[in-house]
Order: structure tokens, then sequence, then C-alpha cells
């Protein structure tokens, strides 16, 4: 399941009307967009756009084998080092930015926030292709559909091909790739990061719930809403001991049955400093116009 599909619900509408409007702007003989495409965004803005020859072109395609949180098997796709990926909307030195925060787009909407320097690493690969239903790489796409709903997952999908790095909540695995957006994580999430003054431990949690929890929960309304939000009205540490938040964020099924992961990867220090990210933002509290 795509866990952080609720969000989504919201922009059925959108990309509804947003097919009305490519159907009247090609009934208008308007070309249609060419899906396999990418677009490279700095805040927002276009900075370049590649389709897939071009990327194939400056990318080696290769055959990769991953573990598939989607698909829930092996799988095996044509693909493009995401680094090098990257580097063709990102050149030096803008890809200065490499630490720097990404949004992955995809095409309904969906937003995935990403690390630079994360998603430049060698596991990381943009697959185009299901190697499985297409012998070359220069062929033209195919895809199995993904997903409980069934969708086609091109132009694009983000797969990673290291152990353990089939968590999607842990790494991003977003389909349907359109776009990467290079701006920084309060653009799109201004009430979720800590002040600017922060402690190191509260700018380390921010980092960890940035990293592992956002996916699913929101903070003062910004993020996921698989699971409830963290800190309003009330924070989990107004109305929860520290000690019970640390237990149940390690193994949420020691308390009920739930969909929220195990964390037993996390460390004292990292639960430490989550706490004090959670503090921290209690102090720091927004609530979104919806909820008042
Ligand atoms: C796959 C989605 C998912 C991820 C990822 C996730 N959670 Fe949760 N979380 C949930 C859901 C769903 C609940 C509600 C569970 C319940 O009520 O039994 C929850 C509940 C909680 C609660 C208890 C809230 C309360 O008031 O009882 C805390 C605290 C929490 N999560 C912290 C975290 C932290 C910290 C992370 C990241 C390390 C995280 N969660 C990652 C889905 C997730």
């Amino acid at each position: 399941m795509r866990a952080e599909g609720g969000g989504r619900a919201g922009w059925v509408l959108a990309v509804a009307a947003a097919g009305l409007v490519l159907a009247v702007l090609g009934a208008r003989g308007g070309r249609a967009a060419n899906p396999a495409e990418l677009r490279y965004l700095e805040r927002g803005r276009e900075v370049a756009r590649h389709g897939l020859d071009a990327l194939r072109e400056a990318c080696p395609p290769q055959r990769v084998v991953v573990d598939d949180p989607y698909y829930l098997r092996t799988k095996s796709f044509w693909a493009l080092p995401a680094a090098c990926v990257l580097a063709q909307g990102f050149p030096p030195p803008s890809s200065a930015a490499r630490d720097g925060n990404l949004f992955l787009r995809a095409a309904d909407g969906y937003v995935r926030p990403a690390r630079a320097d994360v998603l430049g690493t060698p596991d990381a690969w943009v697959a185009y292709a299901d190697a499985a239903l297409v012998d070359t790489p220069g062929a033209p796409p195919r895809w199995e559909p993904i997903d409980r709903r069934k969708l086609d997952p091109g132009p694009f999908y983000v797969i990673w091909s290291g152990a353990e790095q089939n968590d999607p909540h842990r790494f991003p695995w977003p389909y349907q790739l359109v776009a990467i957006d290079l701006a920084p994580f309060d653009t799109e999430y201004p009430h979720l990061v800590p002040a600017p003054d922060a402690s190191p431990a509260v700018v380390r949690g921010f980092g960890l719930f940035r990293d592992q929890c956002v996916s699913c929960h929101s903070m003062n309304g910004e993020g996921g809403t698989v699971g409830p939000d963290l800190n309003v009205p009330q924070s989990i540490v107004e109305y929860r001991p520290a000690e019970q938040i640390r237990a149940f964020i390690r193994d949420p099924r020691s308390f009920r049955l739930t969909s929220m992961p195990a964390n037993r990867h996390l460390g004292n220090g990292d639960l430490d400093d989550l706490l004090a990210y959670f503090r921290a933002m209690a102090e720091r509290k927004h609530l979104p116009e919806t909820a008042r």
C-alpha cells in the first residue's frame, strides 16, 4: 500500500480537472505532453526538462533487481543511476545543494521529500521500464500495474537496490515520478521545522521525523495523514509519558494492533532526539485553517 496515500484523495479532483484541461488543449490541436519526460525544478520553477531518450543517452541504463515494496516480490527494471539523473537537471554548482532537500513529484500531485545526498548514492535508481516485459534497454517502456490500485508506475519510478532499503517510509519509492524539485523542506512544510536556533538534539530529531515519520504523520497539520497529527491540538508529549512514547515508537504492536511499523533500529539517542523535537514543537503550535 502506498501508505502516504491518505493525503492523495483531495488530488483526485485536481487531477480530473487537469485531465479535462489537457483534453481541451488536445481538442484545440495542442501537442500532448510526452509522458516519458522528467522536469527539474528549483523552488517550483522549471530549470530543465529531459526526455527519456536524452536521459538514456547521458546515464547508461542498467538492469536492476530489487526487493520491491509495492509489488511485494523481487522485480527487475531498466533503470538509470539516480545520481546521474539528478546531475542532468542540477549540474554543478547548483548540485552544490547535494545535501539539500528535494521534493519528488508524482503525476497525481503526490509529493515525497527526499534528501539529495541520499538520492545521490549508488543504490538509488530511476526506473523507466519493467525488464520482465521489455527485453532491451532501448525499447519502448512497458510496466506491470503497481500497488493495490493497479496504476501504471511510469514514466519514472524511484527504486533502491541496497539491502534493507525496501521500506518506502525510510526510503522514497515514488512511482509516476514526473518532476524533481530542489527546494528547502520548509517551502512545502513551513510549520513542521523547528526554530532556527533549535538545539542540535531538536535538529537531529526533526531530521529523523522528516526521513522516517512524515510520510504517515503530520505536525501542525503538515505531512502524512495515515497516522495522527502528533502536535495539535495536543502534542503527544502533553498527554503521554515519555517512556510510553519511546516504547510505542519502538514497538507499536506491543500496545495495540496497528498499522504503524516497528522502529527497532532506533537507538535510545534517536528516541531522545525525537522527543526533544516533539517538545520543541509543542512550543510552536500552529492549528491549520481546516481545523479551526
Ligand atoms: C506506515 C505509517 C506510519 C509510520 C511510517 C509511522 N507511524 Fe506512527 N502511527 C501510525 C498510525 C496509523 C498510528 C495510530 C496507531 C494507533 O492509534 O494504534 C501511529 C501512532 C503513533 C504514535 C501514538 C500516537 C497516540 O496518540 O497514540 C506515535 C507517538 C507515533 N505514531 C510516532 C511515530 C514516529 C516517531 C514515527 C517515525 C519514527 C512514526 N510514528 C512512523 C502510522 C505510522
